[in-house]
């Protein structure tokens, strides 16, 4: 861990953000640090009772009747005491621990709120990975602050505090020969604290590592299986697995030594107050010896609960540590300002369909501009098809339209408003995109279809599947249009999953409609049920297909033809052939091949 992330456990802004969201459960934290409180100084005294015990029955000349009947309060005091004791720390331990995951709860919605709304481009330089581990385990490690770091370590502060107070009360010269051990006790600790600590951290990493390549190996077994990959795969896996392994064992190994290291200074804690004791019992006489019995019994009592929360209070420390450093990470994600939202004065507005890009610019990153003064207008319900070679910036383009990423030069104009004048809210409702690969959530085809919006019921989605012609096709899968997608849609072809994506779209029904078509051949008859459902969706429609398919591209009111970010041609299928350009030797090569 380096000096700066150290430095954590004392950043008190950093706690006070975590605490903000304690607020709602104010009175459950309040409660807590009152039972800690109340903790602290009612433990040491079942010890002093004894002590106190001891003293009357030692130097009490009553009959024996009376001190049986003194015993007998004492006894059921002591029970009462003790039952207080446990309610009270059975309380404690629900409290922040109920306190730690309300908070997390609350922490977790938030987070994953704040990255639905992340830019687009946010995802471009965050690997899924990441964010992941900062909305489940680092948020759960916020839960250790509260459970296990910083209430707990008060509380055990505090009846270390308590209990010192009672043996300075009971015997202050004694106590001091007690503590003669300690520096070996803080020393220690330290020691363990920093070695747990740098365990803690590389187990963490290497957890993260795991995650990581499993998540990512699974997702690619296709690739890893189909070019035999798998033993070099594993062996990457057996590298990270050690790591993850002797990080563990170090931290075992830490806490192997310290605890016995511990139950040593105790032991030679107790053998100096007995040693002490008993030589100061040497020179007193009997009454008086008899008396200090009781000191050396209560002063046992409390080395034992003193020893109890210095046991554990290096390893909370680390806790409360640990739980810092991933507050820290996630109030990162929280602060993440790129997030779109609506330009003031946005409204809702129906949309006819005309689009309209002028000198358009825009680059992903900053220098490398993707798209260059960009001009070209699609009248309401016309199709424009874009065409170009991959990494043209085609899709780019409908990235924009559905500001997805935001265009930094000229003007997207929709309606002949620009397109920053609608909320984000009508103008995405309004557009439906179909993508070059088609992405299913896994539940139901059903809710793939709807996105779960209840406007839209089942009856709907079926009439649109016969119209598309994939009604038979879902029917036939098991359990129909609850057939449970699996994972991204593995179960289903690419030409079964775009046929669903069309499908969404038509469902939607949208004012534009926005089509990055798919490259890959299907068989011909999905091929056909393509084009119809494409035909279906495009009339009438604002639409802007990037077109693979010849036959897409000849139906296109218009022809935009793509290079390098830059308009290179523009016309209808007639027109560019006689121009006998960069389209035409295109339409050429494809014809070529499709004659093949
Ligand atoms: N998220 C991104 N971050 C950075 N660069 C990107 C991103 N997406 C695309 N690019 C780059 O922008 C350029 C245009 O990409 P785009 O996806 O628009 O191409 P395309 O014309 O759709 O290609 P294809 O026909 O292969 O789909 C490419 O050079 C690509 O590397
Ligand atoms: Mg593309």
């Amino acid at each position: 861990m380096s000096k700066e992330e150290k430095k954590k456990i004392f950043n008190a802004q950093l706690l006070k953000r975590v605490f903000v969201f304690a607020k709602p459960y104010a009175g459950k934290f309040y409660l807590s640090v009152v039972l800690a409180l109340f903790l602290a100084v009612f433990s040491p005294l079942r010890p002093l009772l004894i002590n106190f015990t001891l003293k009357k029955v030692n130097t009490q000349s009553e009959e024996v009747a009376s001190v049986m009947q003194f015993l007998l309060y004492i006894t059921i005091i002591q029970i009462i005491f003790l039952f207080i004791e446990t309610a009270t720390k059975f309380l404690f331990t629900y409290i922040t621990s109920w306190l730690g995951h309300k908070v997390v709860k609350d922490i977790r919605v938030e987070v994953f709120q704040k990255i639905l709304h992340l830019n687009l481009r946010q995802f471009d330089k965050t690997p899924i990975g990441t964010l992941t581990t900062r909305t489940i385990n680092d948020i759960e490690a916020i839960n250790d602050i509260f459970a296990e770091g910083f209430i707990p370590i008060i509380a055990d502060l505090l009846s270390v505090i308590a209990i010192l107070a009672a043996m300075f009360y009971t015997d202050w010269r004694l106590t001091l020969i007690c503590l003669i051990p300690f520096p070996f006790l803080i020393v220690a600790t330290y020691l363990f604290k920093e070695s747990v600590n740098k365990s803690f951290v590389a187990v963490r990493n290497a957890i993260a590592s795991l995650n990581a390549f499993v998540q990512e190996h699974i997702s690619g077994m296709q690739i890893i299986q189909a070019f035999t990959a798998e033993r070099r795969e594993m062996n990457k896996f057996n590298a990270i697995n050690q790591r993850h392994r002797n990080a563990n064992i170090d931290a075992i190994f830490a806490y192997s030594v310290f605890f016995p290291v511990v139950e040593i200074i105790l032991a030679v804690s107790m053998g100096l107050l007995v040693w002490f004791a008993a030589k100061d019992a040497l020179h007193l006489d009997a009454t008086q010896a008899t008396a200090i019995s009781g000191n050396i019994v209560a002063f046992a009592l409390l080395l034992n609960m003193l020893f109890r929360p210095l046991r554990v209070i290096a390893d909370k420390f680390n806790v409360l540590q640990m739980g810092m450093v991933a507050a820290e990470r996630v109030m990162v994600v929280l602060d993440n300002q790129d997030a779109l939202a609506d330009t003031p004065g946005a409204v809702n507005q129906q949309i006819k369909g005309e689009i309209e890009f002028k000198h358009v610019g825009f680059s992903y990153l900053q220098g490398t501009p993707v798209l260059k003064d960009l001009n070209f207008l699609v009248k309401a319900g016309e199709t424009l098809a874009i065409v170009g070679h991959t990494g043209s910036g085609k899709s780019t383009i409908i990235q924009l339209i559905s500001r997805l990423y935001q265009h930094q030069e000229g003007e997207i104009k929709i309606d002949g408003h620009a397109i920053e004048k609608f909320t984000l809210q009508s103008l995405r409702s309004q557009i439906a995109v179909v993508l070059q690969d088609v992405f299913l959530f896994s539940g139901s085809i059903l809710d793939n279809l709807t996105l779960r919006d209840p406007s839209i019921p089942q009856s709907r989605v079926e009439e649109a599947a016969m119209m598309i012609g994939i009604h038979d096709f879902i029917e036939s899968l098991p359990g129909g249009y609850d057939y449970n997608v699996q994972e991204r849609g593995a179960t289903l072809s690419t030409g079964q999953r775009q046929l669903l994506s069309f499908l969404r779209a038509l469902l939607f029904n949208p004012a534009i409609l926005i089509l990055d078509e798919a490259t890959s051949s299907v068989d011909s008859n999905t091929e056909v049920l393509i084009q119809k459902a494409i035909d279906l969706l495009t009339k009438g429609r604002t639409s802007i297909v990037i077109a693979h398919r010849l036959s897409t591209i000849r139906k296109a009111h218009k022809i935009i033809v793509l290079e390098g970010g830059n308009l290179i041609e523009e016309g209808t299928h007639e027109t560019l052939l006689a121009k006998q350009g960069s389209y035409a030797g295109m339409i050429e090569a494809q014809m070529k091949k499709d004659g093949d």
